[in-house]
C-alpha cells in the first residue's frame, strides 16, 4: 500500500515537472484515442534546436495554429516597442499572457548582471533552479558560466545574462520556435535597451534565433557574426552552451579560446583606434 502511494506521488511529482501542475476534469481523457484532423499542415519553420541542439533537452512540437501565433507576435512586437527602460520590458513581460511557457513556468526570468556592462550572454531557456529564483544562470550551468567568466576577469557585475525565452519550457524542454519567435520582439528591443559593445551567443538555440540560422554550433563558434537589427552594429560570437560543456569537457578547450576572443576583442574596443 506505502509502495502505491510513493509510486503515485512519484507519478504527481512528475506530471508537475512536465508542467501538468492543474486538473481540467474528474475523469482522465485518452487524446490519442481522438480522431486526428484532416487538415493539411501548415508549412513552418524547423525549431531552433531542430540538430546540434541542446541533447539534453527534450524537443517539443510546434503544434500551435500560425495565424494567432502572428497575431500574437504582432502583439509582442507592439508592447516591447512601447518600452522605454529596461524596468517598462520586465514589467511588460510579467503582463504578457500570449506566450503559453508562462502559465507553466513559476517565475519570470528576466536577466541578471549589469546591463551596462557592455557584455551581453545570452542563454536558451531557464531551467528548473532558474524557474524557482527567477533569475538566469543560477543551476549548474550558471556555476560554469560563472567559472568562464572568472578565468576572463569578470563576474555578474561586469556582465549581463539573459536568454531568448523568459520563461521555464516544461521538463527541461528545448523551447519551440513558436515559443522563440514570440519572445523574439521582448529579446531584440532588449537588446536595443541595454545597446551591448559585444554579444556572445550560448548554444545553438541563441545562435539560431539571433542569427538566423540552422547552421550546427560547432560550425559556427568561434567566428565572429554581426548583430544588425534596430541600427545597432555588435560584434557577437556563438560558443558551446555550458550545459554542453558539463556533458562534454573535452569542447572546453573550444569555448576557452571562445571567451579568449571575447577578452581580446573587448579590449580593442576599449583601446582608442
Ligand atoms: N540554461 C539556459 O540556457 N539558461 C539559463 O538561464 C539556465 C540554463
Amino acid at each position: 500500500m506505502m509502495e502505491d502511494r510513493d509510486a503515485l506521488l512519484a507519478l504527481l511529482r512528475w506530471q508537475v515537472e512536465m508542467g501538468a501542475d492543474e486538473a481540467i476534469g474528474d475523469a482522465p481523457v485518452n487524446r490519442l484515442a481522438e480522431p486526428v484532423s484532416r487538415e493539411p499542415a501548415e508549412p513552418r519553420s524547423p525549431t531552433p534546436a531542430a540538430s546540434g541542439g541542446m541533447p539534453e533537452r527534450a524537443r517539443a512540437p510546434s503544434s500551435l495554429p500560425l495565424e494567432p501565433v502572428q497575431e500574437s507576435v504582432s502583439a509582442a512586437r507592439r508592447i516591447a516597442d512601447a518600452c522605454a527602460t529596461l524596468e517598462d520590458l520586465r514589467a511588460a513581460l510579467g503582463e504578457f499572457d500570449q506566450c503559453t511557457l508562462k502559465a507553466t513556468a513559476t517565475n519570470l526570468v528576466f536577466a541578471d548582471g549589469n546591463p551596462a556592462s557592455g557584455l551581453m550572454f545570452i542563454g536558451e531557456a531557464p531551467g528548473a533552479d532558474e524557474d524557482r529564483q527567477g533569475t538566469p544562470f543560477v543551476g549548474q550551468s550558471g556555476k560554469l558560466l560563472d567559472k568562464m567568466l572568472a578565468a576572463i576577469g569578470r563576474d555578474r557585475r561586469s556582465a549581463y545574462i539573459t536568454n531568448i525565452t523568459f520563461w521555464r519550457p516544461p521538463g527541461n524542454r528545448a523551447p519551440t520556435t513558436l515559443e522563440a519567435e514570440l519572445c523574439l520582439p521582448f529579446l531584440e528591443r532588449h537588446i536595443q535597451l541595454v545597446q551591448p559593445r559585444l554579444i556572445v551567443l550560448l548554444g545553438k538555440s541563441a545562435a539560431a534565433t539571433i542569427l538566423e540560422t540552422q547552421e550546427g554550433i560547432t560550425r559556427i563558434r568561434g567566428k565572429w557574426r554581426s548583430y544588425g537589427k534596430n541600427g545597432l552594429d555588435v560584434p557577437v560570437l556563438p560558443t558551446y552552451h555550458p550545459a554542453y560543456l558539463l556533458r562534454q569537457p573535452s569542447a572546453k578547450r573550444d569555448a576557452w579560446q571562445d571567451f579568449l576572443k571575447v577578452k581580446t576583442r573587448l579590449e580593442s574596443l576599449d583601446t582608442p583606434q
